[in-house]
């Protein structure tokens, strides 16, 4: 508490001393931070300069040249293999090497559409460390969807693998690769990493000569060692694209120096991380938990870190505790839908393996019922593990509200208090003051720039000032409601957006409307999200069709199909409601409170309707009952 407090009260001292305990530097920063919220300018530790990869690899190499820095378990059970730190920083250089001899240069941004893998690790850092951005694509997203982050953000390198594999199931990377990039100019190179060796003679297909370049071949020529360039500690890490409840995605910023510190501190701190541990996130690196707690953090720290590329029940639903068994797991990080999930199987399983390994829980990416919480306190950490519920998002770069163990008094179901250099508030809704005292509810804004907050929206700095800041001035707004309760503690309630969480997957709704919008046969669409007890959220979809539409169960499963394939399989849709109208407003607005709560199969609690155009397009709706299919 007490350090807590002099990170509020001396703030520009306490940053100073962990940036210089935490991160290696090339040039000490002069500054620590500078501007503010209203003016969209922070800036932390200019001055300075220092490269990622460096403090992610080479540094530890002294010491730890020969310990294991990732562990990677592929889809099969045991499959995989583990990278020491030399290994690892031979592996970074060459992909370095190879991005320099494909004309990548510092400032340029290089696209990554792979699998959770170490390859992916060292594409990453590769960027890094010639100071090139990275942009990860997660590679659930479809065609279409890759081709719009490669088009926004200017990106002419694409690494990519042949293939990803998920729960038995091949994921055709390089084809969908094809498919975005294929007659366009977007990109000057596709790099393509092989999973499978005895592919090479495969490769004809689609294989264009002047573009393709076959990483299996071309690593082993390129020079196990790269120098690494200082970047400043404003330059950017990487891009990161994340839905808004507007249609097109944000590509958030994250600088070098601030990032990397954010990073740190909180996995020391949050998971208790200590010499010799083998942290186990199984978030894909394809979204900001990987990016932070697969990657930067644990190898900021020098840890063990464990990528996973499978899911929870592949090829059974001991996986994750065999994972944890198998590598003797200290820290493990999951997201409580798959926790949910897991729960239903009961605890015979669960009982098969000895989790003796594990001292601390994580959750992460939507609210932790208690139920769930307590079921991963009691059968996971066998009652003596520490459960960090952790928020936060990929706007904030790392945490900024868990417990830490040993020292903060647990409450299931709460993220509890925000971590050092964090100050939420609550403000009132209509008013925009802060909701002061204990036992509130109200808008979850922060108070304070942290190191870790994304600088800038690529290319569009006003959406990020809109978004962000500008409609409570002085505040960053999360986009979040919370409640804190008589303690202080708080506990986060959901989006108050059209940002609808399913399954951790962050999903704004306005992209779903856009994309079944595009089919010829449907005329309006409106997306709400509704509670589903394992994914936390599911997808309502109020679809109104042009004349002539067929409102058959193929018409539908063509919608769920067109959806999967602009956005990806994560955003199909749960419930297509066909509806001859939507519920508007005199002035044409829709009213989607109303749709949200027709989804929840709350009918009674409509409350005010008096300014619908039409309430005869809500009765029919009623009347319909499609929420108790
Ligand atoms: O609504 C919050 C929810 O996930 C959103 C951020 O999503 P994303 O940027 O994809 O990052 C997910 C991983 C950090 C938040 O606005 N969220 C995240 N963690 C929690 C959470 N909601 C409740 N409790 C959490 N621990």
């Amino acid at each position: 508490m007490q350090l807590y407090n002099r990170s509020i009260t001396d703030s520009d001292r306490f940053w100073s001393e962990q940036a210089k305990s935490l991160l290696h530097w090339s040039r000490p920063f002069e500054r620590v931070c500078q501007g503010n919220f209203a003016d969209g300018d922070v800036a932390w530790f200019t001055g300075g300069t220092l490269n990622a990869a460096y403090n992610c690899v080479d540094r530890h190499l002294p010491h730890r040249a020969h310990q294991t820095a990732l562990i990677y378990e592929g889809d099969e059970l045991g499959e995989g293999y583990s990278l020491t730190y030399h290994q690892l920083h031979a592996r970074v250089c060459r992909v370095a090497n190879a991005l320099l001899s494909m004309g990548v240069r510092r400032g340029d941004v290089v696209t990554l559409y792979m699998p959770t893998s170490p390859d992916l690790a060292c594409a990453m850092l590769a960027c890094a460390r010639i100071g090139a951005t990275h942009s990860v694509v997660f590679a659930g997203f479809s065609a279409g969807a890759l081709r719009d982050r490669l088009a926004a953000s200017g990106s002419r390198m694409l690494l990519t693998c042949d293939v990803g594999k998920r729960g038995g199931k091949t994921l055709e990377l390089k084809k969908i690769v094809d498919e975005a990039v294929g007659g366009t100019d977007l990109v000057h190179h596709v790099g393509v990493f092989r999973r499978d060796p005895d592919a090479a003679q495969q490769r004809s297909e689609g294989w264009e000569e002047s573009r393709d370049v076959d990483m299996n071949e071309l690593l082993p020529r390129m020079r196990p060692y790269c120098a690494y360039v200082s970047m400043e500690a404003e330059d950017p890490l990487f891009i990161l694209y994340t839905s808004g409840s507007t249609g097109k995605p944000k590509g958030l910023v994250h600088t070098t120096g601030g990032y990397l510190l954010q990073a740190a501190m909180t996995t020391k701190n949050t998971f208790d991380l200590k010499d010799g541990d083998v942290f186990g996130c199984v978030a894909d690196v394809g979204w900001i938990t990987g990016h932070t707690y697969c990657i930067y953090g644990p190898l900021l720290l020098g840890a063990t870190s464990v990528l996973f590329e499978s899911t929870p029940r592949y090829p059974h639903h001991g996986r994750y505790w065999d994972l944890i068994d198998r590598h003797r797991i200290t820290q493990f990080y999951t997201s409580p839908t798959a926790i949910r999930t897991l729960m239903k199987f009961g605890t015979d399983k669960i009982k098969e393996y000895k989790l003796d390994s594990l001292r601390v829980l994580g959750s992460v990416g939507e609210p932790i019922n208690p139920e769930a919480w307590t079921w991963y306190f009691k059968n996971v950490g066998h009652s003596r593990c520490t459960v960090v519920d952790t928020w936060w998002q990929t706007e904030t770069g790392g945490h900024m509200m868990a417990p830490m163990p040993g020292m903060t008094p647990l409450k299931p179901g709460s993220c509890t208090l925000p971590v050092y250099g964090v100050q939420p508030a609550l403000l009132d809704p209509l008013t925009g003051e802060e909701i002061e005292g204990d036992d509130v509810e109200g808008l979850l804004v922060v108070k304070r720039p942290w190191p870790g907050m994304a600088r800038t929206i690529h290319g569009d700095h006003h959406r990020y000032m809109d978004v962000y800041f500008n409609s409570y001035r002085g505040y960053y707004a999360t986009g979040d409601g919370a409640r804190r309760d008589e303690n202080g503690y708080y506990w986060i309630t959901g989006r108050v957006d059209d940002v609808v969480n399913v399954a951790g997957h962050r999903i704004g709704t306005a992209e779903v409307e856009s994309s079944l919008a595009s089919h010829d046969g449907v005329s309006e669409a409106a997306v709400v999200g509704f509670p589903d007890p394992s994914k936390g959220q599911g997808l309502c979809c109020y679809v109104t069709l042009n004349m002539g539409t067929p409102s058959t169960p193929e018409f539908i499963a063509e919608l769920k199909a067109q959806v999967r394939r602009d956005i990806g399989p994560f955003a199909t849709p749960d419930v297509i409601v066909i509806t001859p109208d939507l519920p508007k407003t005199r002035s044409g607005k829709i009213m989607r409170r109303i749709l949200r709560k027709l989804a929840e199969g709350e009918p009674s609690a409509l409350g005010d309707t008096s300014t619908l155009a039409d309430p005869s397009v809500v009765e029919r709706l009623v009347a319909t009952q499609f929420w108790v299919k």
